[in-house]
């Protein structure tokens, strides 16, 4: 096997085992946790056996015969993947005849395997290879005349690898793979004895099957039979680096495996912490639009929006955006100008840009695409707990009894997670799910949710105040911890609330549209792991909560998580392993742009501008004086550029116009401004309002740090050149230069650095650390040097737990005669946020468009086929999508994706927005909808100004710089 390539694999998985023990292999004593096979034992003492089926990711087979090895007193060769090490044991790895068997089980599959392998694209990185070499196999005596699978047929129907059926060796790895890791169940060995072959669903290609191409029967398969396409075109890679997922907000580790500057294909890490060597389409496959086309990589600038861009120099194009800038603060004061920061940039970026407001700018308006997430989750959590982040590691749902998942879609918005879920359901956690529509984790394969609460949207709080209400009145409370652990004022008025008549699932069932027996069950299986409530008053069992931006994404998203929290307490599910409140954020550093002060109230580790004392220890190390008050959040901005208060942004990574509710709302405040700067990899919506672009550059193109959903810091490494000469930091660096504050850092590490100075829980981060151990959790100081995975363990950050009463109140957002129906929107796997990066991929091959879910009942009364184009119209706006009919949506629920911009999915969601945070409301709009045969006339004006825009970009020449107004 090529060097390079090489992963340690132990053959097995690891046991956990208190007992050990010692036996003795070829002669060496070894002592392993009791369970371990022979052959991981053996590799512990430094012997690796031949093997083929086996693979540590996996649960052993034992089907190839290769790893036969020979034990003192037994007869016969057992297989050492299968065997487990006992005490006194005394082991061979090699004899002749072990050598011979080998050999004549290699001979066999090599007498029905094509012999390229010098133009095989494994040559080199094949264990099938590499085991004819152990076994010393030099010649076949069966010849290739009779019956073999040489000529069997590739299935090429997924866009990123191919299935070679002539050089499978059913070993099953594939199928395990896709069962264990993934929890797919897509592959079957199909057949029996000579004739089986791998086989996706009844015999389909791939692309036909339910599988989602994830990738991890590719990394499992040791032969070149499943086979990434890239490998295929391009060879195999020269170097790698270790990196991290771009995309959600699990953070897996990436081996970027590279040719020269160009990625070969993209390995999940087998010691990414965040998950274990698996991932999903998305993060595996999905990085062909880092070198798209569409990429622009000279900076350009314009005067109007409705003149052509001028491509010029870089030294141009930031003298201009400070000149503008300049003016208009000259002409409109201090506050005229604000930045907004993409939680798609890494957290050096983050923390730069915040900085170049707050000291180059001098206001504080700065703010993040989090707020349109999970800013609530930063409210609520920190009111309640003490800190505004998720208490788990991912690993911790391994430890779980009870898993409760709200307002979450985890296979499709965090899906390597959601396999880790998936493997412990199977195991026999129980599964609550808490959502308006029927999401796959309800029921698949070995898997099926114990209660599926079908809330009508908008009524999340009135659901959990009855959960609340029934663990309190029924006496599952758990007394103990919270009279240890939480404030007694705020729990005593917290359950005289709950109890409540008006609280009970009986007197809110109207309201949710959840039966109240069903939410009964619900909350007595979180509060005690048992349906009826009996382990009540024993031990308490570990319960969860994941829950996402359906929670969220409501006027009262900050009072749901607090009420989520308030239930944690309540039942002891805080600190410690496999319990806790976790958020499943959406983008890959919605977590670290929070931590890094992106928001305009906060320094960074969330603390207050108004804090004095925080602020002189920024103002000493920044040489400045701070703002006192809070900047301008974003819907602020929009509101004050409509004012004419507000006239310059600098937009870096985020796509304000396709991701912020009310479009309309948004383009009138944009084309109110001045000057918008905007710098991003592609021409995006926002960008058709700017006048000044600034390339971006892609995570493959820097360095810097993600931290993912349970507050893990992992390194992102570049593994290219910057496309456009710049990283996004040195672009930032650039700006604040010519606006007369300098930066001069030389490397993201000089940033993380100061942020470690400046921040409490980030003293302990650095690069060398985050090199030493792979990755490390906030808070990460003194006090734990590694790094934090379990938060609040022995007492909450904020000292005692702090319950909050959760009043329910109805959404603004009303049904009526015109408007009867709630829309509710979501995501895809294959696609991803704005879709700017996975619409330039092929897993458009998947998901082309957004479509409108709508249930048959709906769909009937309206006269709406499936596939039928519909008019969804709001207060907001309205658009036109396809209807999708299906039982997923209960009836008077839509439901649609927002991946594309022509979809407008935006325009039709309202203004309305959480009232502590200004999370926009994006998960309840009233709406109708009818079928129509045309576009929505948004939908044209956006075909026209997206053709017109197009043609601007034709245009585009180099020339004089465009004076400043
Ligand atoms: S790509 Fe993933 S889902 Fe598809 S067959 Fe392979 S393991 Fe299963
Ligand atoms: S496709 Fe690969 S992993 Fe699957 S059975 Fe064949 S050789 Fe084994
Ligand atoms: S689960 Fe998220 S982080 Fe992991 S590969 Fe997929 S998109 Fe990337
Ligand atoms: S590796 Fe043990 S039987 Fe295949």
């Amino acid at each position: 096997m090529l060097e390079h390539l090489k992963v340690s694999d132990f053959g097995t998985p690891k046991r956990e085992s208190e007992q050990e023990v010692t036996l003795e292999i070829d002669g060496n004593q070894v002592t392993v946790p009791k369970g371990t096979s022979l052959m991981r034992a053996a590799v512990d003492a430094g012997i690796q056996v031949p093997k083929l089926c086996a693979t540590d990711s996996l649960e052993p087979f034992g089907s190839c015969r290769l790893c036969l090895v020979e034990i003192d007193g037994r007869k016969g060769y057992p297989a050492s993947c299968t065997t487990p090490a006992e005490a006194g044991m005394k082991v061979r790895t090699q004899s002749p005849k072990l050598q011979e068997l080998r050999k004549g089980v290699m001979e066999l599959y090599i007498s029905d395997h094509p012999l390229d392998c010098l133009t095989c694209s494994a040559n080199g990185n094949c264990e099938l290879q590499d085991m004819a070499g152990v076994t010393g196999l030099r010649n076949v005596r069966y010849g290739f005349d009779g019956a073999n699978h040489l000529k069997a047929e590739k299935d090429e129907s997924n866009p990123y690898f191919t299935y070679d059926a002539s050089k499978c060796i059913v070993c099953n790895r594939c199928v395990r793979a896709c069962e264990e890791t993934q929890g797919t169940f897509a592959l079957t060995i199909s057949g029996r004895g000579f004739e089986s072959r791998v086989s996706p669903g009844m015999d389909e290609s791939f692309m036909e099957s339910e599988c989602v191409s994830c990738g991890a029967c590719v990394e499992a398969c040791p032969t070149a039979t499943l086979q990434e396409k890239s490998v295929i075109w391009l060879g195999q890679p020269e170097h790698s680096k270790i990196t991290t997922c771009a995309y959600c907000g699990v953070g897996c580790g990436f081996k970027a495996e590279m040719k020269g500057n160009e990625v070969v294909r993209m390995v999940p890490w087998k010691d990414g912490a965040a998950n274990d060597g698996h991932s999903c389409v998305k993060g595996r496959f999905a990085w062909g639009y880092a070198t798209h086309r569409d990429r622009i990589t000279t900076p350009m600038i314009r005067q109007k929006i409705s003149d052509p861009w001028q491509v010029v120099s870089w030294e141009e194009a930031i003298a201009h955006a400070a000149s503008e800038f300049k003016r208009i603060q000259a002409e409109h004061g201090r506050d005229s100008i604000g930045g907004i920061v993409s939680s798609r940039c890494t957290n050096e970026e983050g923390y730069l840009v915040q900085k170049l407001v707050r000291a180059a700018f001098g206001n504080n308006n700065v703010d993040t695409c989090a707020r349109v997430c999970h800013s609530p989750t930063g409210y609520g959590l920190k009111q309640t707990l003490g800190e505004s982040a998720g208490t788990q590691t991912f690993r911790s749902v391994e430890k779980s009894d009870v898993i409760l998942v709200m307002g979450a879609n985890p296979t499709d918005g965090h899906p390597v997670f959601a396999s880790r879920m998936k493997k412990r359901l199977r195991e026999g956690a129980k599964l609550i799910v808490i959502d308006p529509r029927r999401i796959d984790i309800v029921k698949s394969p070995h898997i099926k949710a114990e209660y599926h609460l079908q809330l009508r949207p908008g009524t999340n709080v009135a659901v959990v105040t009855a959960l609340a209400h029934t663990i309190v009145t029924e006496g599952l409370l758990a007394e103990q911890y919270i009279a240890e652990r939480c404030d007694d004022k705020s729990f005593n008025e917290w359950r005289e609330f709950v109890s409540r008549p008006e609280n009970s699932p009986e007197a809110t069932e109207a309201t949710t549209g959840v039966p109240a027996a069903e939410l009964r069950g619900a909350a007595r299986l979180y509060a005690t792991g048992a349906g009826d409530g009996t382990a009540a008053t024993s031990s308490h069992p570990n319960a969860a909560i994941y829950y996402g931006l359906g929670v969220t994404e409501h006027s009262q998203g900050s009072t749901t998580v607090m009420g989520i929290a308030n239930l944690a307490m309540a039942t002891g599910n805080v600190g410690r392993e496999g319990v806790g409140v976790n958020p499943l954020r959406g983008q890959n550093n919605v977590q670290g742009s929070c931590d890094m002060g992106s928001f305009p109230h906060e320094l960074p580790g969330y603390r207050h501008v108004s804090d004095t004392t925080v602020r002189s220890e920024f103002e000493a190390a920044w040489g400045v004086a701070l703002q006192s008050e809070p900047g301008l959040r974003i819907p602020n901005m929009f509101d004050a550029a409509l004012d004419g208060s507000f006239k310059g942004l600098y937009c870096e990574g985020e796509d304000i116009v396709q991701s912020d509710p009310d479009t309309q709302h948004v383009a009138h405040a944009l084309e109110a401004m001045e000057c918008i700067v905007v710098q991003d990899l592609f021409l995006n919506e926002t960008a058709k309002y700017a006048h000044v672009f600034l390339p971006g550059s892609s995570f493959l193109e820097k360095d810097g740090t993600f931290t993912n959903a349970e507050r893990r810091i992992s390194r992102v490494r570049k593994v290219m050149p910057p496309k456009a000469k710049y990283a996004d930091w040195e672009v930032t660096m650039l700006l604040s230069n010519a606006l007369g504050y300098p930066m001069n850092y030389k490397h993201p590490e000089e940033i993380m650095a100061e942020i470690a100075a400046l921040t409490p829980t980030f003293a302990g981060v650095s690069y060398q650390l985050i090199d030493k151990l792979g990755s490390v959790q906030w808070p990460c100081n003194n006090e734990a040097p590694n790094g934090t995975p379990t938060m609040h363990v022995d007492q909450f950050v904020r000292g005692k737990g702090r319950f909050i009463i959760t009043k329910y109140v109805a959404s603004d957002e009303k049904v009526t005669r015109k408007f009867p129906l709630l829309l509710t929107t979501g995501r895809i796997l294959s696609q991803y946020n704005v879709g700017a990066q996975t619409r330039r991929t092929e897993n458009n091959q998947w998901h082309s468009e957004d479509r409108l879910e709508i249930h048959p009942h709906d769909a009937e009364d309206r006269g709406i086929k499936d596939g039928d184009w519909v008019g969804i119209q709001s207060r907001a706006g309205d658009t036109v999508l396809r209807a999708v009919v299906s039982e997923r949506m209960q009836p008077g629920v839509v439901y649609t994706t927002f991946h594309f911009p022509e979809s407008g999915a935006n325009v039709i969601t309202t203004d309305n927005s959480d009232w502590a945070t200004n999370c926009p409301e994006y998960k309840v709009t009233a709406v109708q909808v009818m079928p129509v045969t045309q576009a929505s006339q948004w939908q044209r004006e956006f075909s026209r100004n997206d053709l017109m825009q197009t043609r601007l970009l034709e245009q585009r020449h180099a020339g004089d710089a465009v004076t400043s107004k």
